[in-house]
């Protein structure tokens, strides 16, 4: 009984920190929306096809260039990168400005709301 009780804490808890967290960093809903930029080259279904950038399915956490059957640029293959919000943010403000000579040709999101809008979508890809 108590451990069932605590099991309830504990994910209601996480219920109200993953909104929290959401609501401070950004809002998935219009990340999906933002996302449409990103649709001429991604995918981000679970196991959905590489096109011109590899599926993004899981990336927050991830380490860089680790999609299978995807041909990254020697730039990503060697930026030791991991897929963290602080990486994410950095690299969708200006993909070349962290990864010189990454092959993701996008010029890049200025509005700050915008990035931390597509980093809540990215992460609820689990
Ligand atoms: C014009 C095509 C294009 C667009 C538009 C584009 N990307 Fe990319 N993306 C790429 C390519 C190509 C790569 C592979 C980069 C490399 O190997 O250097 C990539 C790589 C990435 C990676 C690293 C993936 C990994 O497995 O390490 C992330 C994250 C990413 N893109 C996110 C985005 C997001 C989010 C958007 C929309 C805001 C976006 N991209 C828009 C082409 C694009």
């Amino acid at each position: 009984m108590k451990r069932i009780f605590l099991i309830l804490s504990i994910s209601a808890i996480t219920a109200l920190s993953f909104s929290m967290t959401s609501f401070a960093e950004g809002d998935a809903v219009k990340g999906l929306k933002v996302f449409k930029k990103c649709k001429a080259c991604h995918t981000a279904d679970e196991g959905g096809k590489n096109r011109v950038g590899p599926n993004l399915f899981g990336i927050v956490g991830k380490k860089a260039a680790q999609r299978e059957g995807y041909k990254y640029s020697k730039a990503m293959i060697a930026s030791g990168l991991t897929w963290d919000e602080a990486t994410l943010d950095t690299y969708l403000t200006k993909p070349r400005a962290l990864v010189k000579k990454t092959k993701m040709t996008f010029a890049g999101l200025k509005k700050d709301k915008q990035r931390a809008d597509i980093i809540a979508y990215l992460k609820t890809l689990q």
